[in-house]
């Protein structure tokens, strides 16, 4: 492992777009490469081994193309697999994300909170063990069938119904959201719609922070010239193209 390799992350699509983008904000000068899994997802509705077999074929493919670490960008795929893969491949540090319940517990605890996560996340071991500890006694938990697949598919229609026959029975009832899948923050602006005024929390700029710090101190930070590679396992090269216009719109880099 050196400091010239590249980051690598993955999610079942492009939702983990919205990692990439705060890492960019505060590591410029890293080269990246973003592989999305969209012959296989979503992730949300498999099985534990299902995702488990997956994600080990990613990392593997990862570390192939010279990755110093690794950032699972897909709180599903963190939720059922980090543990594995954390085992497996001791000589990688891994990044994972995981819903921002503990920012709630820390920043506004006394407020009712609407938890939104694929069915995935919401039924693994990891989030409730993360309810459990940071729990504020006024949080719903809403597990989003489908949803992370209307956002991949950028069907705007389909996704303003969904939310306003799901978290519709939520207005006027919370005033925090946490998005706990890394596909919610791209609709942010239409959860605002059918909620009003709420306040979102999202790991992503945390995880960026954390990763920082584990290549500062692995001595592992690199100046390179922040290029950037997507990789679909579909090749499809309309995904590409929007990939690197919602990075560009979320203030990251364009392709170089
Ligand atoms: N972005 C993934 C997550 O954070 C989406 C999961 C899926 O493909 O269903 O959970």
């Amino acid at each position: 492992m050196n400091r010239s390799g590249k980051i690598g992350i993955f999610d079942s699509g492009i939702g983990g777009v919205t990692v990439l983008s705060e890492i960019i904000k505060i590591l410029p000068n890293e080269n990246c490469i973003y592989y999305s899994d969209s012959k296989n997802n979503p992730y949300g509705d498999k099985t534990d081994e299902e995702i488990i077999q997956l994600c080990d074929n990613i990392v593997q493919y990862l570390i192939k193309e010279d990755c110093k670490v690794i950032v699972i960008a897909c709180n599903t795929a963190s939720a059922k697999a980090v543990n594995f893969l954390r085992e497996k491949y001791t000589q990688i540090p891994f990044v994972a994300i995981e819903p921002a319940y503990k920012m709630v517990h820390d920043f506004a605890y006394s407020k009712p909170t609407l938890v939104m996560a694929t069915k995935g996340t919401m039924e693994s071991e990891k989030f409730n063990c993360l309810l459990k500890k940071y729990d504020n006694h006024q949080t719903f938990l809403l597990p989003c069938m489908g949803l992370a697949d209307k956002i991949e598919r950028g069907d705007k229609e389909e996704i303003k119904s969904y939310l306003e026959n799901t978290i519709g029975l939520y207005k006027n009832k919370v005033e925090n959201v946490v998005l706990g899948c890394t596909h919610y923050p791209l609709i942010q602006k239409e959860i605002q719609e059918v909620l009003g005024q709420v306040q979102f929390f999202n790991g992503a700029s945390n995880l960026a922070k954390r990763l920082k710090d584990i290549l500062t101190n692995n001595g592992l930070l690199n100046n390179g010239e922040g290029k950037i590679l997507f990789e679909d396992s579909q090749n499809l090269k309309e995904k590409e193209k929007r990939f690197f216009m919602i990075l560009e719109r979320l203030g990251g880099t364009n392709e170089k």
